[in-house]
């Protein structure tokens, strides 16, 4: 297992005194005999999306800040100062979460320095429970019209910013696992979005099973290789994120009515896009039936299975 770096400020003897009653915990059996399947709700005390401004990042903290059990911490990214009204309108009307609204541009690795600081300073003990790595970018250009930079704004936004972030969180995210289990006993077993998750959103055209089935739009050449590597990167890493109990999914949120959503698909294509409410809803009822089995998968938001 990879040494972790400890948030500085705990308590050194927390991680001793945690592990074996987590280890202990987990092989806990539940006893579902002739109960219908229950379907499984959120319940986390702190959570990180980033771009969180608008489209889909925006609306996962509005759905979040609005779960039945609310978080205690929500840190929503963002990059210009500018674009902070949905998120304010959020935070006015947020009765049991603290809304914190962190500068990061996942391109710049001292901004991630500094968000995972502050991270580490607000949730303490309470660790990270879900990071949403959400921030994207597309943009189209036909592959006479491509440059080294184009191509390499896609991977860095899209793959290496995410992978950086879980680098610096994976502390935290490790610490949401055990102060959950430590907190509520035998409650979430194994694998589990509630006790501590990273959530990619993905897109289905990152598949290189899926690269030669229409539609295919080739000016998305840049976006679907960053979001291929977003995949790989992440299934290598899964293994080790199981390691710390952290769950790990990459999720495709459907196409979306976002002003990327309208970049990607030409209207002439005649597809529907979905609302932004209803893609969020149903990857966080979906996130929250993953376990075990879906960990390191790359899913539809409804949970099918989409190969990588
Ligand atoms: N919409 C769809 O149909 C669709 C389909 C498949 C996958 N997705 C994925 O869903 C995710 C969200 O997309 P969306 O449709 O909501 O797009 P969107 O409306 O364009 O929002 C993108 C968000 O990412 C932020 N962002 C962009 N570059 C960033 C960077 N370098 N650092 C930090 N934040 C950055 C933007 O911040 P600013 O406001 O500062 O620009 C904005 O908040 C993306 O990963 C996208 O690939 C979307």
């Amino acid at each position: 297992m990879m040494a972790l770096r400890f948030p500085k400020h705990l308590p050194r003897f927390f991680h001793k005194f945690v592990t074996p009653v987590f280890g202990h915990h987990q092989e806990c059996s539940q006893s579902s005999a002739d109960l219908p399947p229950k379907e499984k709700t959120l319940e986390l005390d702190t959570v990180m999306v980033t771009g969180a401004t608008r489209g889909i990042g925006l609306e996962f903290v509005r759905q979040l800040v609005g779960l039945p059990k609310p978080p205690r911490f929500v840190f929503a990214t963002y990059r210009n100062e500018n674009a902070l009204m949905g998120l304010n309108e959020i935070e006015k009307c947020s009765e049991s979460t603290r809304l914190i609204l962190l500068k990061l541009d996942v391109t710049i690795q001292s901004d991630i320095i500094q968000v995972a600081e502050k991270v580490e300073e607000v949730a303490g003990i309470l660790g990270l429970n879900l990071l949403v790595n959400n921030a994207g970018i597309a943009r189209n250009r036909m592959l006479m019209d491509l440059s080294p930079y184009f191509m390499e704004e896609h991977f860095k936004t899209n793959a290496v910013g995410p992978v950086m972030l879980l680098k610096e969180l994976l502390p935290m995210l490790h610490m949401g696992a055990l102060n959950k289990d430590w907190n509520n006993p035998g409650k979430f077993p194994g694998l589990n979005a509630s006790k501590a998750a990273v959530l990619n959103i993905s897109a289905w055209s990152g598949s290189l099973q899926r690269a030669m089935d229409p539609p295919i739009f080739e000016p998305e050449i840049a976006y679907r290789i960053s979001k291929a590597a977003l995949n790989t990167s992440m299934r290598c890493l899964s293994r080790l994120l199981k390691s710390h109990n952290i769950l790990m999914v990459q999720m495709n949120p459907g196409y979306v009515k976002t002003s990327l959503g309208r970049r990607l698909v030409p209207p002439h294509e005649g597809l529907n896009p979905i609302e932004v409410s209803e893609s969020v809803s149903s990857m966080l009822r979906t996130l929250a039936q993953c376990e075990e089995s879906q960990h390191g998968g790359f899913i539809e938001r409804n949970g099918t299975p989409i190969p990588y």
